[in-house]
């Protein structure tokens, strides 16, 4: 067998099992253990692992075409999922997609598309891009300075470009010392007066989760929280950036996760479920005004990457698409979601169990020293690892993540499984995760 000496791991020390073979909600290693994928990978997998239609699919384009330039040619695939996605659109207005390789391409491309878009409209000196504290939104640079969260930012600080950023709407942490059910959305109208120390003539975009993924494990916003931002960006003439990386096709019950607060954002990011981890894929869905200043103004759009808008991968996307709306998946995602959320009170019950969030198949539970106190670990501890360890060995996996805290503190484990899980398959994860914690609570 190969020697895996010559691959460059994301963790330099970290023993990893090889992966074998995956099927369903199950991943195989090479010893023939069996883990349930309870966080999709990196909340990644929504329709389950080794779907013989996308095989299919992926085959058929292959036999076609497997690669053209998107300065050559369109093709048919990347066409049917633009169709396709329009037809998911929380509003007819978002009827354009442009395609990319991944989340934090798209990011990329969603900024930059703003960026010229009011240059086009005659308004250049709108460059500015707010984002939120406890947030994630990709790993490239610009991303990564978009984010919040501390811990991964300081190491290339030097390199970042300062922009604004606002308090998350974190009521279990809330950084204004409110209650969700007396508050005032303190954290929306941050947004106000951050526009209004920036100057609102020069920002150009917000950027936010509609729910909270790596960084603070499925944050839901207050009822109301979204409407008001949403009221915010049209009074200043600002475009909304909702990053549905995680949260869209689906996997918060709806086919885009701010569609759970009715409200529209003038460009959405996605990724991951997109394409279910078939390939690498990213898009960024645009209303149709911006579109179409860029086309009736220079009709060319300063960017591209050389795979955006490739055949194989928008046509293993639109395979994922028809599998989802041809098994009714989102409405799955909504029903397993309940389901999991109702079995994930039990961990209520755990000394370190501080709260169980989340909405559709994205659900976090944060890890606290008190529960009445709200104490987190210290860092050192990695209870987050911990936990995520223990479950790992006892065959689930996770997606452990730190920082709601202030950017570094504050552990959670983010679950995220595939929309055709069963109900027995949540309760299994479920118990695992029970017995993963309760072992690490002894330890400490
Ligand atoms: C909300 C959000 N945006 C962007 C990204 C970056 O996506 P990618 O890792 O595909 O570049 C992620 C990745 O976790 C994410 O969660």
């Amino acid at each position: 067998m190969e020697t895996c000496d010559h691959v460059f791991y994301r963790n330099l020390r970290k023993d990893y099992p090889l992966a074998d073979r995956a099927e369903g909600v199950y991943i195989w290693d090479s010893k023939g253990r069996r883990y349930i994928d309870g966080s999709g990978g990196a909340c990644v997998v929504s329709i389950g692992h080794c779907v013989p239609e996308i095989l299919e699919a992926m085959e058929t384009q292959f036999r076609r075409v497997p690669f053209v330039h998107s300065s050559h040619f369109t093709n048919p695939a990347a066409c049917e999922l633009g169709d396709l996605l329009y037809a998911m659109a929380p509003d007819k207005s978002l009827n354009r997609t442009y395609f990319l390789s991944g989340g934090s391409e798209a990011v990329e491309s969603a900024v930059k598309l703003v960026r010229q878009y009011w240059r086009e409209a005659g308004k250049p000196d709108k460059y500015k891009v707010i984002s939120r504290w406890s947030s994630f939104h990709g790993n490239t640079t610009g991303a990564l300075a978009l984010g919040g969260h501390t811990a991964r930012r300081s190491h290339y600080l030097p390199i970042f470009q300062h922009t604004p950023h606002i308090e998350p709407a974190y009521c279990y942490r809330c950084p204004f010392m409110e209650k969700p059910e007396t508050c005032a959305l303190q954290c929306a109208e941050a947004l106000e007066r951050s526009i209004m120390h920036e100057g609102p003539e020069s920002v150009g975009a917000f950027i936010a989760e509609p729910v909270v993924g790596a960084t603070a494990g499925a944050v839901v916003p207050k009822d109301g929280y979204w409407q008001r931002i949403r009221q915010i960006c049209d009074e200043y003439d600002i475009k909304l950036i909702a990053d549905e990386v995680m949260t869209g096709i689906g996997r918060c019950g709806r086919n885009f996760g701010i569609e759970n607060w009715g409200i529209v954002p003038d460009l959405i990011v996605m990724a991951k479920g997109l394409s279910s981890g078939y390939t690498p894929l990213g898009g960024v869905m645009v209303r149709d005004e911006i579109h179409a200043t860029i086309k009736n103004g220079s009709g060319v759009f300063v960017h591209g990457h050389t795979y955006g808008q490739n055949p194989l991968s928008t046509a293993i996307g639109a395979a994922v698409l028809r599998y989802i709306k041809a098994n009714d998946l989102v409405a799955r995602s909504r029903r397993m979601g309940a389901h999991l959320m109702d079995r994930l009170s039990v961990l209520e019950a755990q000394e370190i169990v501080g709260e169980i969030r989340g909405i559709g198949l994205f659900a976090g539970i944060e890890l606290v020293r008190d529960k009445t106190t709200r104490a987190w670990f210290e860092r050192d501890l990695k209870v987050n690892l911990q936990v995520a360890n223990q479950a790992f060995e006892r065959g689930l996996i996770t997606y452990p993540g730190n920082g709601g805290v202030d950017g570094i503190h504050g552990d959670h484990i983010l679950l995220a499984p595939p929309f055709t899980i069963t109900e027995g398959q949540i309760d299994e994860m479920v118990d695992v995760l029970e017995a993963a914690i309760a072992h690490v609570t002894r330890t400490l």
